[in-house]
């Protein structure tokens, strides 16, 4: 059976001003896991992912990590920070040191480790997140994108068994945000569970098997992309959106369309195709072109939207018969 690699029994939790942050979190994360908390500003996730590395220690209620509850003492504290690596949401939280290679060697340094051990692990973090050639740079002269890779980089290179990210494409371009993506992909093939937190409900479906909806400071939601997606009802209580693909399936299913709602643009695209056949594909390509065209152009940006364009007529050149 799969180890549960994190666990909260009631817990809660009041900042000492006395704003009460969580309440009553009851989830469960297993070893190997993707795992998104989405959720509008304010909801809850930083103060959240504080308590997965015990940062934060529960006003009532429990923690367990790696099936044991959470010791607030020093040295148990130091084996906790081991196993769970957290990424800020803010990179300047994380980053201190004069030099983005002593930055990212910290943490292996304090690990005791050999210096070989430490320069082959920072070489290779920073390789990673697609930084090498800027080791001797100030952490603090850097771009934002640019920090938020160091601080990614410093937290791999303490190989910890469970990567927390708070918003970890923020910021990023959209290479960034694949590379990211790709390293997350590529850790969790070797089982280390990664959290993320995130707006960006697109990545979060394409990464997550298994998403928490946070909403002012409890879980209000629980399941699988799918599931989350499509229950319309939590969405819009957390203030959250699906997908633009889910969004565009919903609005024809409700229209008659005989469809399921899918989630990403590929499979958004065979549904509808299937759905409402080869010569109504050629209707709806009008439809989008005549009518939804400033509707669209504005929710998925000019780019988005000739690239989209680009691939609905592609496909049309290639893979419809003519009728
Ligand atoms: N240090 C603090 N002291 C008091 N209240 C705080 C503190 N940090 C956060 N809060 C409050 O706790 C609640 C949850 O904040 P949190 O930062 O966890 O939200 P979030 O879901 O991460 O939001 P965002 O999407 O903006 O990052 C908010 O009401 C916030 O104002
Ligand atoms: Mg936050």
């Amino acid at each position: 059976m799969t180890k549960t690699i994190i666990q909260t029994e009631n817990m809660c939790f009041t900042y000492p001003d006395g704003t009460d942050a969580l309440h009553k979190i009851n989830i469960e994360i297993k070893e190997g896991e993707r795992v998104a908390i989405v959720g509008s500003n304010g909801a809850g996730k930083s103060t959240l992912f504080a308590h997965f590395n015990g940062i934060n220690q529960p006003t009532s209620g429990l923690i367990k990590i790696d099936g044991k509850p959470a010791v607030y003492e020093k040295e148990k504290l130091m084996q906790i920070r081991q196993k769970v690596g957290i990424v800020f949401q803010n990179p300047d939280d994380q980053l201190f040191a004069p030099t983005v290679i002593e930055d990212v060697a910290f943490g292996p340094m304090n690990l005791g480790l050999s210096d070989d051990e430490v320069d082959e692990r920072v070489e290779e973090a920073l390789k990673m997140v697609g930084m090498s050639g800027l080791e001797k740079r100030a952490p603090h002269h850097l771009s934002g994108g640019q920090k938020k890779r160091v601080a990614i980089a410093g937290i791999l290179a303490m190989r910890p068994e469970i990567m927390v990210l708070d918003e970890p494409t923020t910021g990023l371009d959209p290479k960034g945000v694949d590379q990211v993506m790709e390293i997350l992909y590529r850790l969790n093939r070797e089982d280390m569970s990664i959290i993320i937190a995130s707006h960006d409900v697109e990545m979060v479906t394409q990464f997550a098997d298994k998403i928490f909806v946070l909403h002012d400071g409890q879980i209000i939601g629980q399941g699988t992309p799918e599931e989350i997606f499509n229950d319309y009802e939590t969405l819009k209580k957390a203030h959250l959106k699906p997908p633009k693909s889910a969004e565009l399936l919903h609005l024809l299913k409700s229209n008659g369309v005989k469809c399921e709602v899918k989630l990403t643009v590929e499979e958004a695209y065979h549904e509808i195709l299937h759905a409402i056949g080869v010569e109504s594909f050629h209707k709806v390509l009008h439809l989008v072109k005549s009518q939804l065209h400033h509707r669209l152009l504005h929710e998925l940006g000019e780019e988005n939207y000739h690239k989209m364009l680009h691939v609905l007529e592609e496909e049309q050149r290639n893979n419809i018969p003519k009728t």
